[in-house]
């Protein structure tokens, strides 16, 4: 037998997926399931912009668009982290439209990464943040962002991680799956230590516009980091887009040229109606004014979760207030049980679906992931369920 590209040796199957697999075939047994393992928006995209995709197919957009994205669509992203970031990015050069946050990612690390450069993650971090590193044959080195420093990892962690082959520093915040993000102070402290090893930074902000404490800085936003910042986004979690495959990288104009290509070669280009449809999302203030209302409601989510978890007073599920995102990522390490079988044994026992905390690094042990992008019934039923499933014990 022919043999296989062997970097997928090194990559674990989706730990997600897994217990998706498991969940749906529960589900069609007739068992009630609490969905809580997405990572995807319970509000449905906005009709208007619906409507703004159905009018560019009938305008004729439905053949190959420009491969950069459209103009106006690349102003509207510029417009954007203008408004939201205080960045400017120049939209003829800068920017480039991608199939989602994924792949502007996959075009970002495309671009500056070569075979056996060694790239920094946070542990725990997204699972594709190490994946496509390592399928873009980089050598992936783990920072331990432990929950004791709020999920953050400690200053001289990054120190004892770099080697004369790191090239790239990968940052998440607010994070999947903590919902963590760091002060301006510590973001100045990772930009000067990438200044001084001139190690490129690329920052995953797809959760940026959901946060409950004070706004998050962009990795990009602290002086002279521009430079050296990849900033990786779309639309999915802010306007309830997942489905539509749309996202932006921002960087250095070589940059972008490089992952020009990259995407040129991997996609051609995002769907033009989708492109419409997203310049529409970006630039209507009043899908701006739900986009905010959805922040609330997840906020009211939040608060609904640290007041049971108040009321149940349960030693064997901490919780961490989440500062972004809309992950809670709860600590059971009390129970002294894998992440694993504990989320089996909830699905099974309890009826509530969820992600190991594994999934997303060794940190992560002993935790599970659970969203509050469901409903307040399920958020609610959900968390009660696995208390009561923990103190059984
Ligand atoms: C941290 C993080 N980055 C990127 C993505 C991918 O976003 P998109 O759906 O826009 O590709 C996800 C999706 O879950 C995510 O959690």
């Amino acid at each position: 037998m022919q043999s296989i590209n062997i970097q997928f040796d090194l990559i674990r199957q989706s730990a997600t997926v897994a217990m998706a697999d498991k969940i749906l075939a529960l589900k069609a047994g007739g068992h009630n399931i609490v969905g809580l393992q997405v990572g995807d928006p319970d509000f449905g995209t906005h009709p208007a912009i619906m409507d703004a995709a159905l009018k560019a197919m009938q305008d004729g957009l439905t053949h190959y668009g420009p491969s950069r994205g459209y103009p106006d669509l690349r102003t509207a992203i510029a417009n954007k982290l203008t408004r939201d970031e205080g960045l400017s990015y120049d939209p003829a050069t800068e920017i480039l439209v991608t199939h989602g946050g994924i792949h502007a990612y996959y075009t970002a690390m495309q671009s500056i990464l070569n075979p056996g450069d060694d790239v920094l993650i946070p542990d725990p971090s997204w699972a594709t943040h190490s994946n496509m590193a390592i399928m873009l044959r980089g050598n992936v080195i783990r920072v331990p962002a432990p929950a004791d420093n709020g999920f953050i990892p400690q200053f001289d962690s990054w120190l004892k991680a770099w080697t004369p082959q790191t090239k790239v520093i990968v940052l998440n915040y607010p994070s999947n799956p903590t919902g963590a993000y760091p002060s301006h102070d510590y973001l100045q402290h990772v930009q000067d230590f990438a200044k001084e090893h001139n190690l490129w930074i690329v920052s995953d902000e797809v959760y940026g516009s959901l946060y409950y404490e004070q706004r998050p800085t962009s990795a990009a936003a602290i002086d002279g980091a521009k430079e050296r910042t990849l900033i990786v986004n779309s639309l999915s979690k802010s306007y309830a887009m997942t489905g539509w495959r749309v996202g932006f990288l921002a960087a250095p104009a070589h940059v972008i040229e490089a992952a020009l290509k990259a995407g040129q070669n991997s996609i051609t280009c995002v769907a033009p109606f989708i492109q419409k449809a997203a310049a529409f999302a970006l630039t209507d203030p009043a899908i701006q004014e739900v986009t905010a209302n959805m922040r609330a409601t997840y906020a009211k989510r939040r608060e609904l979760v640290l007041r049971l978890s108040h009321e149940l007073e349960s030693e064997k599920v901490k919780v961490i207030p989440p500062q972004g995102a809309f992950y809670f990522f709860l600590d059971l390490r009390a129970l002294k049980m894998s992440s694993i079988e504990m989320c089996e044994r909830i699905l099974e026992d309890a009826g509530v679906g969820l992600v190991p905390g594994s999934a997303f690094g060794e940190q992560g042990e002993g935790f599970i992931r659970m969203t509050i992008a469901a409903s307040d019934e399920e958020v609610e039923a959900g968390f009660r369920k696995i208390v009561e499933w923990a103190e059984r014990q």
